[in-house]
């Protein structure tokens, strides 16, 4: 997307024309209003598409949506931040599942938390799970862009304030989420720990009617040794897709093998297709441009 290309109010004009359009085509196309019981999908030309999404949930096309292309002309650069974890390079408990859309990992206990957030300096933001978005090829397959370059993984782990107590009631506030993102490359090379956790449990929940796998993970070494970021505030960029997020998208990438991205592949939606055919990344739905993007580093 280019800065400066269409006016907000142009868009905001799409937006209502996609949603009237669009409404006239779901009583066509669907009798017996069969959007209640639908799921969402990423096919582009499905009435289950993210182009339609808001027709079901319309905070999928309210202001400040996810993702966005980080156009780093207009960043905001050197912002004195700097995030903390409390524990670093442990393997915590949880469960792996497949939701139909990607395999996430929920950590069992929620010991391992995030200060030093922008915006809420003093509250904890406790590490509740992680999950993937990937393609069907070595380029596509990242939620957000930087200068338009996209990656062939981005791992979001999402956090919840601790003074909410639950995901649930977090996930309604404005300071309630996290969400730190990682990008991943693929390498040659031989496995390490992350790969070993992919190539080993990712298979066992191939099938989204499966049980959840239970397995270890070190949190931490998903995360760049390096911690510079760039932060906006965002949406969840699935359905509902509330607009009360903040990203932290990190700068530096991590690898994984070619062996372990293959086990994302094989991961199937509940209609027994497969998640990569159209991959489970929602397309940019802005540029930094018209956003606040802050970074923590010197351009
Ligand atoms: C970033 O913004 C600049 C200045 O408006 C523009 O020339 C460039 O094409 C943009 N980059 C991308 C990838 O959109
Ligand atoms: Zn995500």
């Amino acid at each position: 997307m280019v800065c400066g290309g269409l006016p907000a109010v142009f868009l905001l004009f799409l937006q209502r024309f996609v949603l009237i359009h669009g409404s006239t085509l779901i009583r066509e196309d669907t009798p017996g209003s069969e959007m209640s019981v639908m799921e969402f999908g990423y096919d582009p030309n499905s009435i289950k598409g993210p182009r339609y999404w808001n027709m079901k949930w319309p905070s999928c096309g309210f202001s400040r949506q996810s993702p966005i292309d980080i156009n780093t002309t207009y960043v905001t650069y050197g912002r004195p931040y700097e995030i903390r974890y409390n524990q670093e390079n442990q393997d915590l408990p949880g469960n792996l599942i497949n939701n139909g859309h990607t395999t996430a990992f929920y950590f069992e206990e929620k010991a391992r938390y995030l200060y030093g957030v922008p915006g809420s300096p003093k509250d904890k933001f406790l590490l509740n799970e992680l999950h993937f978005h990937f393609g069907n090829d070595r380029i596509h397959g990242s939620e957000h862009s930087i200068n338009g370059q996209f990656f062939p993984i981005e791992v979001h782990m999402v956090h919840y304030n601790s003074k909410y107590r639950q995901p649930r009631i977090a996930s309604m506030m404005p300071d309630g989420i996290i969400a730190v993102s990682v990008f991943l490359r693929i390498r040659s090379g031989p496995p390490n720990h992350v790969d070993t956790f992919i190539k080993t449990n990712i298979p066992r929940v191939k099938d989204p009617k499966g049980k959840a796998v239970k397995a270890d993970l070190n949190p931490s070494l998903l995360l760049p040794f390096k911690r510079d970021f760039y932060t906006y505030r965002g949406s969840v960029s699935v359905p509902p897709c509330k607009n009360n997020i903040r990203w932290i998208i990190m700068k530096e990438t991590r690898d994984i093998s070619i062996f372990a991205y293959r086990a994302f592949l094989t991961l199937k939606t509940k209609e027994g297709e497969i998640i990569s055919k159209y991959g489970n990344f929602r397309p940019i739905q802005d540029s930094s441009c018209n956003r606040l993007v802050e970074a923590n580093f010197m351009y």
